[in-house]
């Protein structure tokens, strides 16, 4: 949100005393004085008028999670064990998964309360790659790199799927390389070539990489570094 709208949708001032607020200099967003009306103000952000408090700011919190066979990518779930169970942290309810993985999925779980940098992480836009291990029942084909490269038609979407990378690792493993994350989408793009996926491990987020320290349900913070990588 811009800060004129964060600072008008206080109670205590109207638009023509933001504007004076910021013309005359006495706003400041996480320690730096503030006079653009467009400068941005996100739940984390940590707001001031002459010194007071007017917003505390959330802190962020990020989250690296090697997710194990059999539990599900939700924050709740009625049956299994959700991969929230698996962090020992405080309001859980605020966090989120950027980036769901199947039941059976292993690998790389990025969970956060900040939004904004999830949707970067996951938005096809952004064209961060996500790197898939997959093992499968079938001998993988030679034609399969060429037909992931160009993209294959998801009807119940009614889209193609961006370019794919496909790097065979052995007559049936390979690593595939993809940027988006539709629903069951490696398993549905070998599903194409009746090919069934009976291993499935998420290595890579863009610029994250599964830290190899992590045993199957271990977690840890991200490090600053890796936070403003994405
Ligand atoms: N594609 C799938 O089919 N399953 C996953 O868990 C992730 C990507």
């Amino acid at each position: 949100m811009r800060v004129d709208r964060f600072l008008s949708n206080l109670p205590r001032f109207n638009r023509k005393q933001v504007r004076l607020l910021l013309v005359e200099r006495r706003i400041t967003v996480d320690g730096q004085t503030v006079s653009d009306p467009h400068h941005p103000v996100s739940e984390f952000s940590r707001v001031l008028l002459d010194g007071e408090v007017l917003q505390a700011g959330k802190p962020a919190r990020y989250f690296m999670l090697h997710k194990p066979q059999g539990c599900v990518s939700a924050t709740a779930d009625p049956q299994h064990p959700t991969v929230l169970d698996l962090l020992d942290e405080p309001d859980k309810h605020e966090l989120h998964i950027a980036g769901r993985l199947d039941f059976n999925t292993t690998g790389l779980l990025l969970i956060t309360n900040d939004g904004q940098w999830s949707r970067r992480l996951t938005q096809p836009q952004t064209k961060l790659p996500k790197v898939y291990y997959v093992e499968t029942e079938q001998n993988i084909g030679p034609e399969y790199a060429a037909t992931f490269a160009a993209g294959l038609y998801f009807a119940f979407e009614d889209l193609t799927t961006q370019p794919a990378e496909l790097e065979l690792l052995g007559p049936r493993t390979a690593r595939l390389s993809i940027i988006e994350g539709r629903y069951h989408q490696v398993k549905r793009m070998f599903g194409h070539f009746n090919n069934k996926v009976t291993r499935l491990h998420r290595e890579r987020m863009g610029p994250l990489e599964l830290d190899s320290a992590l045993a199957q349900g271990q977690y840890r913070a991200l490090t600053d570094a890796e936070i403003q990588q994405v």
